[in-house]
């Protein structure tokens, strides 16, 4: 499976009642009051945060490479009465009509990229579709491994309909070298006698402040400024989530 489809099916179905948290609108929109509009969150997912946004009336569009992620988000956006537009791309391959002031992924969707070059192509459509004095914001950080206590162990949720949903990390590999974990993830819907159960790799690429500073400059953008999620400046070896900010060099 690539990559860009795993959040496809029942990973799309389950995403919502096995959600632990969901991404904070504020550091968005500070970075959108910020950077002019109109805006484009990449990675959007089923909406969060860009019905909040699209809620305070900011023009913020999303793109996302999973249709099912992108029929929840407009079917959550009709429940709430908010409009919104959404293209079905994947990042590495953007092709908008029109450019943005502000482009910006919530959390650490960039290491869903599984590596450089994906990393690259995704950085050249930003630029390609960056207004002048546009800003980019790409938080990324460095994942730790599943502490192994926590492997085989069950999350459990039940879904509107009654379902039983089960959520478990089977297993993990992390290469060092090619900054890459791969944890595999099963998901589970039980409902009276009918069971569906997969099993799907879930890839992180991480980097380090060089070397995402030298693929931005590769694709022609310059990183302005690294902060904590709070827009404090942030240490050298901070491994905690980061937000780069780029413009145009
Ligand atoms: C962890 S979800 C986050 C969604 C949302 N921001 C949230 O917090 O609920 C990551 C999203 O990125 C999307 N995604 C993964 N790889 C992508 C790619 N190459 N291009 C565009 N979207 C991608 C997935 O389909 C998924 O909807």
């Amino acid at each position: 499976m690539d990559p860009a489809d795993f959040y496809t099916g029942i990973v799309a179905d389950l995403y919502g009642p096995l959600k632990s948290f969901s991404q904070d609108p504020e550091p968005y929109a500070a970075f959108i009051q910020h950077a002019g509009l109109p805006a484009l969150e990449l990675g959007c997912g089923d909406g969060d945060p860009l019905l909040e946004l699209r809620r305070r009336g900011l023009d913020v569009e999303g793109v996302d490479s999973s249709a099912d992620m992108l029929e929840r988000l407009r079917r959550r956006a009709d429940e709430q009465g908010i409009r919104a537009t959404v293209f079905h791309q994947r990042m590495e391959a953007l092709d908008l009509p029109r450019s943005y002031r502000a482009i910006f992924l919530a959390g650490p969707t960039f290491t869903l990229l599984p590596d450089d070059d994906a990393a690259l192509a995704a950085l050249r459509g930003i630029r390609a579709h960056l207004a002048e004095g546009g800003t980019v914001l790409v938080p990324l950080f460095t994942p730790a491994p599943t502490p192994v206590e926590q492997l085989g162990l069950v999350r459990t949720a039940v879904a509107p309909d009654g379902a039983e949903l089960r959520f478990s990390v089977v297993a993990e590999e992390r290469d060092e070298l090619a900054r890459t974990q791969t944890t595999l993830l099963r998901y589970e819907r039980h409902h009276g006698s009918d069971s569906s159960v997969v099993e799907r790799p879930w890839i992180l690429h991480w980097y380090t402040r060089d070397q995402f500073e030298k693929l931005a400059t590769t694709a022609g953008l310059t990183v302005t400024a690294v902060t904590d999620p709070d827009g404090r400046p942030a240490p050298a070896s901070a491994t905690d989530l980061l937000h780069f900010r780029l413009q145009a060099t």
